[in-house]
């Protein structure tokens, strides 16, 4: 797929939490295809401590208003950085990066997609086109507690929703592989994203129930484009770079332990 470069224009900066904004960006030119689990690389203007770009998950798309959703956690300077930014600003990216998430080719297959913290983002984008593609779509979603639970009425709009905190403060309390749903229900694809940990422990129920199971690394990046090998994982084929190859993997190439 080409890349672009593009300097989108802010058009709202929403505040989810202490922690997390949605960037609401527009373009001025039509946005070029873009699949979801793919990512875009965002310049950060004004520190030399983000001299690299930043690697970014497509949150959403709305192809009729030309509009691109980011949802930002901030972690350092990079993020802190986008977390400011003003309606009016230009925000330059170099998308679309990466390979995406594949479509199940039984309409019939029973889905969940499994997000905790900021990996919930690629999961919005990925479920509403799933949903479009005539699937039913289930979330699970999981987070410290209820206030970290993001977006959740933009996910109700595609599919199922089913919570985990920790804390027990919304949903079900403990982590989202304790969830009764696991237990109650069998699903053909599995696509995760969060915390390694997470989409480790995500990855072992899905080779128990003998679902496909894709998860969506965030390895550090620094180039997004497969020339600085500083984001490369074990895989089956030998070491691969996450930005190219992947983020997305099936859980069979990688040497997880699970
Ligand atoms: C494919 C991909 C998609 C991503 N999608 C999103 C998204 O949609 N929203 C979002 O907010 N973030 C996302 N991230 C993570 C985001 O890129 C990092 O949080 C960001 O680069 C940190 O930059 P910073 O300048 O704020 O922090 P830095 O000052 O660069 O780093 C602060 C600390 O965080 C650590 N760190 C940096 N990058 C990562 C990382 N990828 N994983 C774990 N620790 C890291 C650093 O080692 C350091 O300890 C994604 C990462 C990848 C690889
Ligand atoms: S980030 Fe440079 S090779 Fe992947």
């Amino acid at each position: 797929m080409s890349k672009f470069i593009l300097d989108l224009i802010v058009i709202e900066n929403r505040k989810l939490t202490d922690q997390y904004v949605l960037l609401i960006l527009k373009s001025p030119e039509k946005l070029p295809e873009i699949l979801p689990g793919q990512f875009a690389q965002v310049r950060v203007d004004g520190s030399s401590t983000t001299f690299l770009r930043r690697p970014i998950s497509i949150h959403y798309i709305d192809y009729e208003k030309n509009e691109l959703w980011f949802l930002i956690q901030v972690i350092g300077d990079g993020t802190y950085r986008l977390s400011q930014l003003k309606a009016g600003e230009f925000l330059n990216v170099i998308l679309p990066l990466g390979n995406h998430f594949s479509v199940p080719k039984d309409y019939k297959a029973s889905l969940l997609l499994i997000g905790g913290g900021c990996g919930v983002a690629p999961l919005l984008y990925l479920g509403a086109n799933l949903k479009r593609r005539g699937f039913e779509v289930n979330f699970l979603l999981g987070a410290r507690s209820a206030t970290d639970i993001l977006q959740k009425s933009e996910y109700d709009r595609y599919g199922n929703v089913y919570i985990t905190t920790e804390d027990g403060s919304m949903g079900e309390r403990g982590f989202v592989t304790a969830h009764s749903l696991l237990k109650s229900s069998n699903f053909d694809y599995i696509y995760t994203c969060g915390p390694t940990p997470m989409m480790k422990a995500v990855a072992a129920y899905a080779a128990k129930i003998k679902a496909i199971c894709e998860v969506s690394l965030e390895n550090t990046m620094a180039c997004g484009i497969g020339a600085c090998l500083c984001c490369v994982t074990d895989s089956t084929e030998g070491h691969v770079c996450v930005c190219t190859e992947g983020p997305v993997f099936n859980i069979t190439k990688l040497k997880w332990q699970i």
